[in-house]
């Protein structure tokens, strides 16, 4: 095998050579049967029967990696793809810095690897079951073709992640990999890891603004992850970051398109009050904030303690780098080094200088962030090109927060402490109310005839795969 084109012979499609390691093929295949089971209890609701226009993977090759083309979802060809390897690579942090990446796990590391990848491996198979129910009220099949493709995707990470447990991890990896089939996102006994994803997802704004935010977090830890001394986990993560891009440009280009359609309606009939554009059956522009402040306070959670030993450790161990470490020109030690953190000291927020080490958390937190503004820059361009003067914005970082520094005080959006009255006075005004999900509820009505859109969104500007927006992209059968 060359590492690049994908073995699609076996029950697995592969680039990890399967079919010569007889051990691991049998227990992929062993916990293949509990995955189709868990896809389809799950998995998207309906549409299981239904042809999907999808990209599948047939190599990791960046140029031309997938390959488009009518597929059942149960039928998807999920599999295990690894980035090909960079020969001689060594790690590029840490204590270990310099030495060869490692291809095994030393024994040292081993509980606190096969943490990281569990609670990796758990993200995403939760956001399918959060998402599980949106195919019935797609606002049209390029939209339904986008879901399904993002829950695809995320179905492979699993199988990703289960790889590295079942061909590292020895028994315990096994009996981990078998919990992520059985972690339930919001069950109340049995949830899953993150608090993120135990969250509902109950609309279509709510999935744009997730594969926005979340999806984005996603992709720092993926980034994170790729930099591992532990080169297969660093080659599995490369290749997840291929497919991620995606899911964030779903999400990005889907809230766009909600702001766009908003404001052609606001400026056809000359109207600007949300209770006027909820009644031409767009969302108003304020209700879009309420989310984006939602949804971000949520994922900045998912960055953990602004001041971590745990993030100090894993680092020192070569285990998880910095966004884009091999990139940056410092020492990549960081022993001595100090990073500016916003900290709450006596119920005031402060910037205070502490060990790099301990605030790398803060510190993919802040990387995370200047990703996103670009994003909320780019709706804001829709607004201007459409004479408005709304601007969308995204929450102070001690805004609505449940873990870290903040998680003690509320603050309004721009970051001002309130006390507890003026938080209850006032929270209906920056976080999404339950007259907000009402009214949201009232719009998510599917539209499935081709080339048709609901009235709270524009179509996109350009389809899938070249294709145009009027593609028939899911055929259903009903
Ligand atoms: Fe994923
Ligand atoms: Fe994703």
């Amino acid at each position: 095998m060359d590492g690049i084109s994908v073995d699609y012979d076996g029950l697995i499609p592969n680039n990890v050579g399967l079919a010569d390691d007889p051990r691991l093929k049998k227990a992929l295949e062993t916990w293949h049967p509990g995955y189709i089971e868990w896809w389809k209890d799950m998995g998207p609701e309906g549409f299981q029967d239904a042809l999907v226009y999808l990209r599948t993977a047939v190599s990791v090759d960046p140029q031309g990696w997938a390959k488009f083309g009518f597929v059942k979802m149960p039928d998807y060809k999920w599999g295990v793809l690894l980035a090909p390897a960079v020969p001689g690579r060594t790690i590029p942090f840490g204590k270990h810095k310099g030495e060869p990446a490692w291809q095994e796990v030393p024994g040292e590391y081993r509980a606190m690897l096969r943490r990281l990848i569990v609670i990796q491996g758990d993200t995403e198979p939760a956001s399918v079951e959060q998402q599980r129910h949106l195919g019935a009220t797609a606002p049209s099949l390029y939209d339904l073709r986008n879901l399904f493709q993002v829950n695809v995707e995320e179905g492979r990470h699993l199988w990703a992640m289960v790889y590295l447990l079942q061909k590292y991890f020895g028994t315990q990896g096994r009996e981990e990999a078998e919990e992520l089939l059985h972690r339930r996102s919001g069950h109340q006994d049995n949830p899953r890891m993150l608090g993120a994803f135990n969250e509902r997802t109950p609309d279509w704004l709510s999935f744009f603004m997730f594969t926005t935010f979340t999806d984005r977090d996603g992709k720092m830890q993926l980034a994170a992850l790729a930099q591992s001394a532990f080169d297969p986990l660093s080659r599995t993560c490369r290749f997840m970051l291929t497919e991620e891009a995606h899911h964030m440009f779903v999400g990005e280009t889907g809230v766009a398109r909600i702001v766009e359609k908003t404001c052609e309606v606001m400026r056809r009939h000359g109207v600007s009050d949300p209770a006027a554009v909820r009644a031409l059956g767009a969302i108003d522009l304020p209700l879009i904030q309420r989310k984006i402040n939602l949804h971000y306070s949520l994922t900045l959670d998912l960055f953990g303690n602004e001041i971590s030993t745990n993030a100090a450790n894993a680092f020192n161990s070569g285990i998880k780098g910095r966004y884009r470490e091999d990139k940056l020109t410092d020492d990549h030690q960081l022993l001595d080094a100090t990073y500016p953190v916003m900290r709450c000291i006596d119920g005031q927020i402060v910037e205070q200088q502490v060990p790099a080490l301990s605030a790398l958390n803060m510190r993919l937190r802040d990387d995370f962030i200047s990703d996103t503004i670009g994003g909320v820059g780019r709706w804001n361009k829709v607004i201007e090109r459409a004479g408005l003067d709304f601007r969308l914005s995204l929450p102070h970082q001690a805004h609505n927060r449940h873990i870290g520094e903040f998680a003690g005080i509320e603050t309004d959006p721009d970051g001002n402490i309130l006390t507890a009255e003026e938080w209850a006075a006032r929270r209906d005004k920056f976080l999404p109310t339950a007259a907000d999900a009402a009214f949201i509820a009232t719009l998510m009505q599917p539209v499935h005839k081709v080339g048709e859109y609901a009235s709270w969104i524009a179509p996109p500007k350009t389809g899938i795969d070249g294709k145009p927006g009027d593609y028939e992209y899911v055929k259903i059968f009903e």
